[in-house]
């Protein structure tokens, strides 16, 4: 990824941070985003206490104008990586079935999940294109592509978001332009750590991972190897897809 710029939102913690850890690793530079600035920073410290190049670059993902202010200030990204996501507030995932939903709960889901990607992609893509390379990554949940009781809102924006990638391949293959989903199972991550952490025997947590044929929640490492894939050269021909790490999920006996 040596001479490639690469911005990883929601690159604070977890598989974001897994993410902008390894594409510095890998020789980019990587322009580290998160909602939350001390995040931005440690990731960027441990980035250059590797021997990388990072540059802390703050945002909010659902704000278009600073996604774009920032994006100008900082020079064209050569690969996106959204990541930036939640299942709801900050935290795991405030659930709920879709009957008993109000308008007023959606908002925070589809801001993050599908408006951050729309924004940060819009930003991004003009300059990929007029440098006929681009990268754009979008990292999904199987919430949105199998359907996830009691995660109906979560999972459209997913869903949204992985339809968006597929025209962004259509329109800009041409370019050199790829876009691709990575759809992921359960993780391990600051995000779910309260299940695994605290409840790790739970019945909860048990019937989670019977749906895996891999019976363990994925890492950040799990991912990494796809996305630099992805990311690179040899990925140019691999476009418009959504490749799934979930330890097997569909395929659990
Ligand atoms: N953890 C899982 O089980 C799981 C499963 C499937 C998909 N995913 C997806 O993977 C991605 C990363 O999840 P994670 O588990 O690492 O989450 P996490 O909550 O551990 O980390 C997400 C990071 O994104 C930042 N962020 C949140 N909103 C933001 C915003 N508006 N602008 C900029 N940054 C923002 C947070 O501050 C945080 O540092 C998300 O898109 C999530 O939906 C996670």
């Amino acid at each position: 990824m040596r001479g490639r710029r690469a911005l990883v939102t929601g690159a604070g913690q977890g598989i974001g941070r897994g993410l902008a850890l390894a594409f510095g690793a890998a020789g980019a530079e990587v322009l580290v985003n998160d909602l939350r600035p001390e995040r931005c920073e440690q990731v960027v410290d441990e980035i250059r206490a590797a021997g990388g190049a990072a540059t802390p670059v703050p945002f909010d993902v659902t704000e278009y104008d600073a996604v774009c202010t920032a994006v100008a200030a900082h020079g064209p990204a050569d690969v996106l990586v959204n990541n930036a996501g939640n299942a709801g507030a900050e935290g795991f995932a405030t659930r709920g079935r879709f009957a008993e939903s109000e308008p007023a709960d959606w908002e925070a889901f589809l801001r993050v999940n599908l408006y951050g990607v729309l924004h940060c992609t819009r930003a991004v893509l003009p300059a990929m294109v007029s440098n006929k390379w681009g990268r754009v990554l979008t990292v999904v949940s199987d919430a949105g592509r199998t359907g996830d009781p009691g995660g109906a809102v979560y999972g459209a924006a997913k869903a949204g978001a992985a339809g968006l990638t597929r025209t962004i391949a259509a329109e800009n293959g041409r370019y050199n332009v790829t876009a691709n989903n990575i759809s992921l199972g359960t993780m391990r991550t600051p995000l779910t750590e309260p299940l695994w952490a605290e409840q790790a025997d739970s019945p909860q947590a048990k019937a989670i991972l019977q749906n895996y044929a891999i019976r363990r929640p994925g890492v950040p490492d799990d991912v990494t190897n796809l996305a630099l894939l992805l990311a690179s050269d040899q990925g140019s021909w691999i476009t418009g897809q959504t490749i799934c790490v979930n330890g097997g999920f569909s395929f659990a006996l």
